[in-house]
């Protein structure tokens, strides 16, 4: 016997789509539509797909929801970094989800290749765990509703600002950007974990994250049906467009909220895929083609060098991938996936910025201990009750002496 309870977050639908297909092998094989004699091996690739390999060999720790299936390795190997960048333990490496199917939006390719990385549990779940149970609050729910009202709504709470910190300073970067191409076109920024645009809005618009916050948490939005916010955000978005914008092509394991995205006109491209799990489709790997510009906030630690490698592989001129790293997090992993493609990366040091509130005192234990492990110090950070992130920049060495770190950043 085996169990399809395998702690994900929908285990109900797991085992309703297990046992559809089952159903349907039964009555095509009794229908003579397929053949009988591969019934075993249809059976196999069934079951292997739906049960965690573990359950089958008799798994003697069975996982609670949210916890990995494997222990985290622990990563000794030097990496590569400026003076300036802070190398932490613990690499991660998501597990495979499950393969949906294709679908459109508005004839533009967004592909969801496959579920987002079902093992973890938050928005930024920890690279080491610490705490033994959850180490932090699980957002998924809101990640992939057919418009961003929950999002705001629920992350507001929490006082989730990333993004809001990041506008500055990823208008600089790509200043700096179209600077060194000089690019007579308007350059493309790849966002990973794009959600619903949030970061293209910042970006593209003259809006603040308090205006997004404001918006989506009005009464005259919240009367709105999905469809008629759509039209309204066109418009909204339209309006508040920024002469200097630029092409932003969206990455993000939720379908629902890339679409909404490419449906208000946030996103230029966008790709409801999910490379810990599956290849990128070939649409995705053209779209990046010309990417100056990765960026990431609140998603870094989904991601591992699975997603990176075949993006950066892809990109045809110099990037710089700019990031948002959780201090509770390890960019280790990463900061070497990327030094093999040629950047360097560098960590601003004198300043970090509050994601979110903490949602309880387990939060808060698990953040204080975690970035005590790893040398830093939480007074004033996340002794005060909020998450901390670190801007983390990699780029070839020789933009690193023409850009100096500090000119791009707010506070320099
Ligand atoms: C906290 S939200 C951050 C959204 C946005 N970047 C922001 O800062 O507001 C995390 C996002 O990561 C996405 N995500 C999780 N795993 C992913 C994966 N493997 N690949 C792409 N996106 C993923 C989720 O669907 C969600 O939209």
């Amino acid at each position: 016997m085996f169990s399809l309870d395998n702690g994900f977050p929908c285990a109900e639908e797991t085992a309703e789509t297990f046992w559809a297909a089952l159903h349907g092998l039964v009555t095509l094989t009794r229908a003579r539509r397929l053949s009988a004699e591969r019934v075993a091996d249809r059976l196999a690739l069934l079951v292997d797909r739906f049960v965690p390999r573990e359950d089958l060999l008799g798994d003697p720790h069975p996982r609670r929801p949210g916890e990995r299936a494997h222990p985290i390795p622990q990563r000794s190997v030097p990496v590569p970094l400026s003076d300036a960048v802070t190398s932490r333990a613990g690499g991660e490496s998501p597990d495979d989800g499950w393969t949906l199917a294709h679908a459109e939006w508005e004839g533009e390719a967004v592909t969801p290749r496959s579920r987002r990385a079902t093992e973890e549990t938050s928005p930024e779940a920890p690279a080491t765990a610490s705490s033994g149970g959850r180490a932090r609050t699980d957002f998924d729910e809101i990640y992939d509703q057919p418009d961003p009202r929950a999002f705001f709504r629920t992350l507001g709470a929490w006082e989730y600002q990333t993004p809001h910190h990041a506008q500055a300073i990823f208008r600089r970067m790509v200043a700096a950007r179209e600077q060194a191409a000089h690019a007579a076109e308007p350059v493309t920024v790849v966002d990973l974990c794009c959600s619903y645009g949030i970061n293209a809005a910042l970006l593209n618009h003259d809006l603040t994250m308090a205006d997004l916050y404001e918006h989506y948490g009005s009464a005259e939005v919240a009367a709105l049906s999905t469809a008629e916010l759509v039209e309204r955000d066109r418009a909204f978005y339209a309006t508040r467009r920024r002469p200097d914008a630029v092409r932003v092509v969206g990455l993000d394991a939720a379908r629902n909220a890339v679409g909404y995205a490419r449906a208000v006109g946030l996103l230029e491209q966008g790709f409801a895929e999910n490379l810990e799990t599956a290849p990128p489709s070939e649409a995705l790997l053209r779209a990046v083609r010309d990417a100056c510009l990765i960026t990431v906030t609140g998603g870094i630690s989904f991601l591992s060098p699975r997603t990176f490698q075949p993006l950066l592989a892809a990109v045809r001129g110099p990037v710089w991938v700019a990031a948002f790293v959780l201090r509770s997090g390890s960019y280790q992993s990463l900061a070497e996936a990327l030094a093999s493609f040629g950047l360097v990366t560098e960590v601003d040091r004198n300043r970090t910025f509050p994601q979110r509130r903490f949602t309880d005192d387990q939060e808060r234990q698990y953040a204080v201990e975690a970035v005590t492990a790893v040398g830093e110090d939480p007074e004033g950070r996340e002794s005060d009750g909020y998450f901390h992130a670190a801007l983390h920049l990699s780029r070839p060495a020789p933009d690193v002496t023409a850009f100096p770190l500090a000119s791009l950043l707010d506070h320099a």
